[in-house]
């Protein structure tokens, strides 16, 4: 076996998108506060039949389109958009699929720090067998209250990746640096539909858990910072990542260019947060637009609110650019439908209770969609 790590990976977005320059126009704010400030020019937003599920479905069906499911005996979802607080969204994924019955299926959650516990788990369980192949989804959609603080910074997204032994992308190295401490910097609490946020705090525990999350990396046998050569953070808005550069160059003590974070902006720029899906979509953005990466080592900022951080690295194939795939997001991006800011305004508040039938509306294009509510259970289906 020669390392374990990302073989294939596919990034998904919604059918609608919202112009953050029409959101500026509507709450009096300078557009150069979103575009500059925030570094941020679109939200993807989630149609009537759309949601978690229709998204990370979508992304598994590209992936496996070209990989196949052997081997593939566990797959894990990771969301803080849960659609059931029993049933994993990966279940619905699995019948929807029409994936083989051996295999395990769960979600995981904390908040956008989910989508690295999964693929640490997976990177574990190919440590125990190397023939296994691990099916990770990773789909969210950023919601905050109208009009507050985070409304800029809401979007949507869905990451499918398959870690394997032998990866065509990037081998993860075993070093990991972790923190976790109990901060109330953003959460959502089980009645609501919209993530509670304190931004400055959130701010702080996102750069308390980068410096602490790199002072355990080293301590755990990390690479020093010179022999990094591109440097990955989640995104919940792409000048964080700035932010983030600029704390870890300072703690370390050496000068880190911000030239090589443009690669990875490029998605998130028009998507919006993603969750847990986005320091993936940074990644995606990263193998599809720096050409360079062959041999590199890439360090990768994981955090999620609430509050977990995590360091590590993992070193891209020389042969990388023979298994990326371009075309399905970027005509994804290019065909989204631009809505009105009072059609967005109208999606954010409609909320489908469960003890009422309900039937949505057909308006995504993506191969699956959410049909609606029967008997309390949501229904997706093929659009085909
Ligand atoms: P705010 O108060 O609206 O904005 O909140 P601000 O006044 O701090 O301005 C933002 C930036 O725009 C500033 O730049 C301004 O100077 C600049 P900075 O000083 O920070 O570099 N600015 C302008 N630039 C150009 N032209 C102008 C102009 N005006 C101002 N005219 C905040 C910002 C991020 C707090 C808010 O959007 C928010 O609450 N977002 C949600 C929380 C969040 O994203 N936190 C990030 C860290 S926590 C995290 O990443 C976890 C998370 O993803 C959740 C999870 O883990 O599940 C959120």
């Amino acid at each position: 076996m020669t390392g374990i790590g990302i073989h294939d990976i596919e990034l998904v977005t919604t059918h609608d998108v919202l112009d953050l320059a029409a959101l500026a126009e509507v709450r009096g704010v300078d557009p150069a506060k979103y575009e500059i400030g925030l570094g941020q020019t679109r939200m993807s937003v989630p149609a009537a039949d759309e949601d978690v599920v229709t998204m990370g479905a979508t992304a598994a069906a590209r992936l496996l389109e070209r990989t196949g499911t052997e081997g593939i005996r566990s797959l894990l979802f990771a969301t803080e958009t849960g659609v059931d607080q029993s049933k994993s969204g990966g279940m619905f994924i699995h019948g929807l699929l029409g994936l083989p019955s051996a295999m395990r299926v769960a979600e995981v959650k904390q908040a956008c720090y989910a989508g690295t516990v999964a693929l640490q788990s997976a990177l574990g369980v190919i440590a125990r067998n190397p023939e296994a192949k691990v099916l990770v989804v990773m789909s969210d959609i950023a919601k905050y209250e109208l009009g507050g603080s985070g409304e800029p910074t809401q979007g949507a997204g869905a990451i499918a990746m398959l870690v394997s032994a032998n990866p065509a992308l990037v081998e993860i190295e075993p070093e990991t640096g972790m923190f976790s401490a109990d901060v109330d910097d953003f959460w959502r609490p089980n009645d609501s539909t919209t993530a509670v946020v304190d931004g400055a705090l959130s701010l702080k525990a996102y750069l308390d858990a980068l410096t602490g999350s790199w002072d355990d990396y080293l301590a755990n046998g990390g690479h020093a910072i010179e022999e990094i050569d591109r440097f990955l953070y989640h995104q919940p808005f792409t000048k964080m990542a700035r932010k983030g550069h600029r704390e870890l160059a300072k703690y370390a003590g050496t000068a880190l260019s911000e030239d090589t974070l443009e690669p990875s902006f490029i998605y998130n720029r028009e998507l919006g947060n993603t969750y847990g899906a986005s320091i993936y979509s940074a990644l995606t953005s990263l193998l599809h637009h720096d050409e360079e990466l062959a041999g590199k080592r890439i360090g990768f900022f994981s955090y999620g609110s609430g509050s977990t951080g995590e360091y590590f690295t993992g070193v891209v194939r020389a042969d990388y650019r023979e298994h990326i795939y371009v075309e399905p997001i970027q005509t994804e991006l290019a065909a989204r439908n631009t809505i009105t800011f009072e059609e967005y305004a109208e999606l954010h508040e409609t909320v489908l209770p469960s003890s009422e039938d309900v039937e949505t509306p057909r308006v995504t294009k993506a191969p699956y969609r959410f049909a609606g509510i029967r008997g309390g259970a949501r229904q997706y289906e093929a659009t085909a």
